[in-house]
């Protein structure tokens, strides 16, 4: 019940920061497009994207020129958010669910994408929303994570990001810096590409995993 509560306090935060949230998306643009590139999911391919607020990694994902895949699914909690973005090709859609239980079979996703989500979150609910990227997962070397956090190999940049994003609920908590792959690493994940991006938009990484080999 708390764990409802809580979910439901948080839809509602990201539900007051929807109007205002497009405004900034110019600044995410870079990195996705990047983690688009890298995970480049094929036609014959379904991805499901974790947190996708107003649907970025879906619009891009769209919009740009070449193969796309089949069936995509953007994932978030907060109905508002959701209704930004807008409608999508054929095949592809939203749900208003909680990343850590998202209603779709074991195994329905050949990508995962999960952009600008994992920073903002505390590590319990990081490593449930990193299990149910596996879980949604199919098994095999070929599926594939990719995640998109706020992040600077510069302590100087950090220290920036760490100070600005003080003061939580504002939307610049946003920017907290935090680099995905040691948690990556510690649920099982082995990473194969990872990318900074410290110059066009917010400073970044970009971080590509698969499922490790059994052992
Ligand atoms: C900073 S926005 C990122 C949105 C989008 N991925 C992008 O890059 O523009 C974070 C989003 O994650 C969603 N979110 C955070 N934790 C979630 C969870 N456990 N389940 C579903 N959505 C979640 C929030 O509702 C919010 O829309």
């Amino acid at each position: 019940m708390a764990h409802r509560a809580d979910t439901a306090a948080a839809a509602a935060t990201w539900d007051r920061h929807a109007a205002r949230y497009p405004a900034q998306e110019r600044w995410e643009i870079a990195a996705i497009d990047a983690a688009l590139r890298v995970a480049a999911p094929r036609p014959d391919e379904r991805l499901v994207d974790l947190g996708t607020g107003t649907g970025l990694v879906l619009r891009r994902l769209a919009t740009r020129p070449g193969e796309r895949p089949r069936a995509a699914v953007g994932v978030d909690r907060s109905r508002r958010m959701l209704a930004g973005a807008g409608a999508l090709p054929p095949g592809w859609s939203t749900l208003q669910a909680d990343a850590r239980a998202v209603p779709l079979p074991d195994g329905w996703a050949d990508v995962v994408s999960c952009a600008y989500v994992l920073h903002l979150l505390g590590a319990e609910e990081r490593a449930a929303v990193l299990a149910e990227a596996r879980r949604l997962l199919a098994p095999g070397a070929s599926s594939r994570l990719v995640v998109v956090t706020v992040w600077s190999d510069r302590p100087l940049v950090r220290v920036a990001l760490r100070l600005l994003a003080r003061g939580s609920p504002s939307a610049c908590a946003a920017l907290r810096p935090w680099d995905p792959s040691d948690d990556l690493a510690r649920a099982g994940w082995v990473a194969t590409y990872r990318v900074r991006l410290p110059r066009r938009g917010y400073p970044s990484v970009v971080v590509l995993a698969k499922h490790a080999p059994p052992t």
